[in-house]
């Protein structure tokens, strides 16, 4: 019997133990820089003619590690060695098939910095992001074990007089996992573990630019006992194998992680059913946010203030869930505009992995560096730098916390997600009109409102169409089993990750009804 879910713990890392226990592991991690991780298919290391290479985007010039590079032609025997091991994994019991999500989290735990200080380096996550991740990874592994013992029996149904009724989960076949690099740990194991406990065989293609901690992850599942080819490991262009691995008529279930574009057009491709294929796909899809934290007249100015640097910041940034736009008004505006540009201005910038614990790191690479960069161009024509602006590539790809202010609700930097560290602030004349601008635009991931008014809390519920909403405080930092995580409109299937839902996406519901 497993002790009941609760969160993993963050780490203090004012502790001086704790801070020398991460700088330890990153010193470790420096020492494993440059390995190289094969594809795994059929649980066999395959060599690869290209590799993908993984760099610091801290310091770009140091290599992380590489890995192998799937080509179609490995695609397709990855799935026919997932095709095969459904066959027997379909029938390990839950029970175990939890078990080995159980071990697994503790071998992560027994690691955690090891995986922290990887993430600092592969991800330029700084020091809180990172154990945050590192502790979202392991609270998957451990909710959703205890998710899949509960509906090991299925759900109860009716049965008549000499009649036995059951209704079970049954796995759904060959998965496609598809993840991003911003959450490289939490994310990419979530994504993989709910459809291995479900009963599922897996293909993992993690983003490009963090590929070595997901081969990381691998190893682990292999250690606590995913039996061959169950998992197996196919890192590579998104373009090269995306389509092959989507389109495969034997890929049954699909599960990505990312930004729009890419999501839409893989959820349009899965719909057309190929030769040969005689199923529809099943499709979870997470994609963008452009979120807003909203400012009451009646707010707390210090909530306000801190729930706006927080949500806009944190990873730079870099989340779905950032809050890149805050809406406030009229009343307060100047006030809560004021101290959020000085809090800005204090926010610390660099190396996360020097000893200094420093808020922000870099950005992930050189593409998000120029596009992050040019909108930064744009918020100068369309609204007033109040804040940062600056950025610096030489080295790693570092872009320092910028605000924009006055700037039109319609403004393409109101509307589009940037990613990066940038927010752009409107002001509303009613709390009427701030939820209205909040809600204008295609995405619809998470919000947050800040007022003590009780009234205005119940409208905001009725009226903000985000799937997670928050009340007095930021709109990042989901905990899986206790803010189940996905959006609305433009942001995805709202699939509600670390939700009680979630496992269900992954399985097929079977009724059995046998007279006696
Ligand atoms: P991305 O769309 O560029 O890449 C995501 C994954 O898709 C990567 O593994 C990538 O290699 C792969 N990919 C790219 N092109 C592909 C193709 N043609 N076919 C198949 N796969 C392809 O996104 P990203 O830059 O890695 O991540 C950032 C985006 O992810 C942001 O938009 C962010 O909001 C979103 N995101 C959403 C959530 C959520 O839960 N809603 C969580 C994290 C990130
Ligand atoms: N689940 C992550 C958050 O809430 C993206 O910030």
């Amino acid at each position: 019997m497993l002790l009941p879910y609760t969160h993993e713990p963050f780490t203090d890392f004012t502790i001086e133990e704790n801070k020398k226990d991460l700088l330890d592991a990153i010193k470790q991690v420096e020492a494993q820089l440059g390995g190289h991780y094969p594809l795994v298919i059929n649980g066999e290391r395959i060599d690869t003619t290209d590799k993908l290479t993984s760099y610091n985007p801290s310091n770009k010039a140091e290599i992380i590690g590489t890995t192998g590079k799937a080509t179609k032609e490995h695609a397709e025997q990855a799935i026919e060695a997932a095709s095969v091991a459904f066959e027997s994994w379909r029938k390990v019991t839950p029970q175990e098939r939890a078990n080995i999500l159980v071990r697994a989290a503790a071998i992560v735990r027994r690691r955690k910095h090891e995986f922290t200080a990887m993430l600092v380096k592969e991800g330029g996550k700084p020091w809180k992001e990172a154990d945050g991740d590192t502790a979202e990874g392991i609270d998957f592994l451990e909710y959703y074990a205890r998710q899949m013992i509960e509906l090991a029996n299925g759900k109860p149904v009716n049965s008549r007089v000499g009649e036995q009724n059951n209704y079970i989960y049954t796995p759904t076949g060959v998965t496609v996992v598809i993840s991003p690099w911003n959450f490289a740990f939490a994310i990419m194991a979530g994504t993989t573990v709910a459809p291995l406990v479900t009963g599922n065989t897996v293909l993992l293609k993690p983003a490009s630019t963090t590929p070595v901690i997901a081969a990381k992850f691998v190893e682990v599942l292999e250690e606590a006992g995913v039996p061959k080819g169950v998992i197996n490991f196919v890192p590579g262009s998104g373009s090269e194998i995306g389509d092959y691995l989507i389109e495969h008529p034997k890929t049954a279930l699909i599960s990505f992680t990312g930004s729009r574009d890419v999501g839409v057009r893989l959820y349009e491709k899965a719909a057309i059913v190929q030769k040969e294929q005689n199923h529809l796909k099943r499709v979870i899809v997470e994609m963008g946010g452009k979120d807003t934290v909203v400012v009451d007249s009646e707010a707390d100015i210090e909530t306000a203030v801190d729930a706006i640097v927080v949500s806009a910041f944190g990873f730079s940034g870099q989340k779905c869930s950032a809050g890149s736009r805050a809406v406030i008004h009229e009343d307060v505006y100047d006030e809560v505009v004021e101290k959020v540009v000085a809090r800005t201005k204090e926010l610390t910038v660099g190396n996360p992995a020097e000893p200094t614990n420093l808020y922000m790191g870099p950005v992930i690479d050189q593409a998000a560096f120029d596009k992050i960069t040019s909108y930064i161009e744009i918020g100068k024509e369309e609204g007033k730098l109040a804040a940062g602006g600056q950025s610096d590539d030489s080295t790693g790809y570092f872009i320092h916390p910028t605000v924009f202010v006055d700037v039109d609700p319609k403004a393409r930097i109101m509307q589009e997600e940037i990613f990066g560290p940038v927010l752009a602030i409107s002001k509303a004349t009613s709390y009427d009109e701030a939820l209205d601008i909040a809600n204008n635009t295609e995405y619809g991931l998470t919000g947050a409102v800040i007022t003590n008014n009780r009234e205005k809390i119940e409208q905001a519920k009725y009226d903000f169409h985000v799937g997670n909403l928050y009340f007095n405080r930021n709109c990042t930092g989901a905990i899986v089993g206790y803010h189940p995580f996905g959006g609305f409109k433009m942001s995805g299937t709202d699939s509600k990750a670390g939700g009680p839902d979630y496992l269900v996406l992954h399985m097929q519901a079977k009724t059995i009804s046998e007279m006696y």
